[in-house]
């Protein structure tokens, strides 16, 4: 029997780092209300990276790529699949995990992009898991990353403060324990309302409202329940309990949804990885790049059961466990 896992993982963001002060001073310099003060009390965010202009989702893919390869100790040759999850591709086609592919030198294994929004990394984590599993891939490069700065609407303080840009990787390779555990993924396609970027490509324009909308609360409720029901389904998948993990790695879109999940799960806060306070919500890129983070800070050690949540637009929702 193969099994996949984790053998290394990698994170980059962008240079500029925007704190709330300086965000709330220029979106007043247009008329758009905010603060500090607001944004912490509501969301736990402090500040959040944004890309330059010009830089794109695959250049920050391609860091974080070859961040996780170093990690794990291969080359891009090693590499016969890329799945690379995003909602802010650097074009309509090619793909972004083909620019990635081309950017790190290789050819010839299959590449694609996902599209699951904060969902993406578990979607595409399993994903790959299922190729590998299945014999048709040995060596993943499996990537969430976005630039969303470029889809918000600077003038809607609803949604605007919110977000964050960034890539993080994680390099997934047959092995012959699991790696990963278990994993679940669901969509309900009936609440697409509720958080959606509706513009579309048509006839040589872009038609339609192109930037993101959200109602919150809406998604708020949603989150909180689907992570919790997804969470124990996926422990009962692999036949543990939820006392037995030892970390908890779940969408970074708010603080509150975050230690909320913690108390329904019983799950200490010390053992909850947060990082929205200084990434804001990087949507498909947040859950590795927070992966990434405890990782190299020493708090995620090889051995340990890790729970990886994605929630976000479609509406979709899952979970992976690992043993690191
Ligand atoms: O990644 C996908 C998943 N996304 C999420 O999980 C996001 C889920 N939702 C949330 O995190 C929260 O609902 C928000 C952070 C988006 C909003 O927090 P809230 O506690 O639900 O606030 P609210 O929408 O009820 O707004 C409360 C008040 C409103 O004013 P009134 O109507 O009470 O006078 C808003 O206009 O806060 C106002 N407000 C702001 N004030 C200052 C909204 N945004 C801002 C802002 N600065 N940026």
């Amino acid at each position: 029997m193969t099994y996949s896992a984790i053998a290394g993982s990698g994170g980059f963001l962008p240079e500029r780092v925007v704190s709330n002060d300086a965000l709330a001073a220029d979106l007043a310099a247009h008329g758009v209300e905010t603060s500090d003060e607001w944004i912490v009390e509501r969301t736990g965010i402090r500040q959040r990276h944004l890309a330059e202009r010009g830089v794109t989702t695959s250049q920050l893919a391609t860091e974080a790529a070859r961040l996780a390869l170093q990690d794990a100790d291969l080359q891009a040759s090693d590499v016969d699949l890329i799945i690379l999850a995003t909602s802010t591709p650097d074009f309509v086609f090619p793909s972004t995990a083909c620019l990635v592919q081309a950017n790190l030198g290789i050819s010839g294994g299959a590449a694609f992009d996902v599209q699951a929004v904060c969902s993406g990394f578990v979607y595409a984590l399993t994903i790959a898991d299922s190729f590998i599993r299945t014999g048709r891939a040995r060596c993943a490069l499996v990537i969430g990353a976005e630039v969303f700065s470029r889809i918000l609407d600077w003038n809607d303080r609803k949604t605007c403060v919110l977000f964050g840009d960034g890539a993080g990787a994680v390099v997934l390779k047959a092995a012959q324990e699991p790696g990963i555990m278990a994993a679940q993924l669901h969509a309900d396609g009936s609440l697409a309302k509720i958080l959606n970027a509706s513009g579309n490509v048509a006839y040589g324009e872009v038609t339609g409202d192109p930037f993101l909308r959200m109602d919150g609360q809406a998604v708020f409720k949603q989150a909180v329940t689907v992570l919790e029901r997804s969470a124990r389904a996926v422990c009962d998948e692999a036949g543990l309990q939820v006392s037995d993990l030892d970390w908890l790695v779940p969408h970074q879109a708010n603080v509150r949804i975050i230690n909320f999940l913690g108390r329904k799960l019983g799950v200490p806060t010390e053992r909850v990885v947060v990082t929205v306070d200084r990434h804001a919500n990087t949507s498909a890129a947040s859950v590795p790049l927070a992966l990434d983070a405890a990782r190299r800070d020493g708090r995620i050690q090889a051995g340990q059961t890790v729970l990886m949540q994605g929630v976000g637009g479609g509406f979709t929702w899952g979970s992976v466990l690992v043993r690191m």
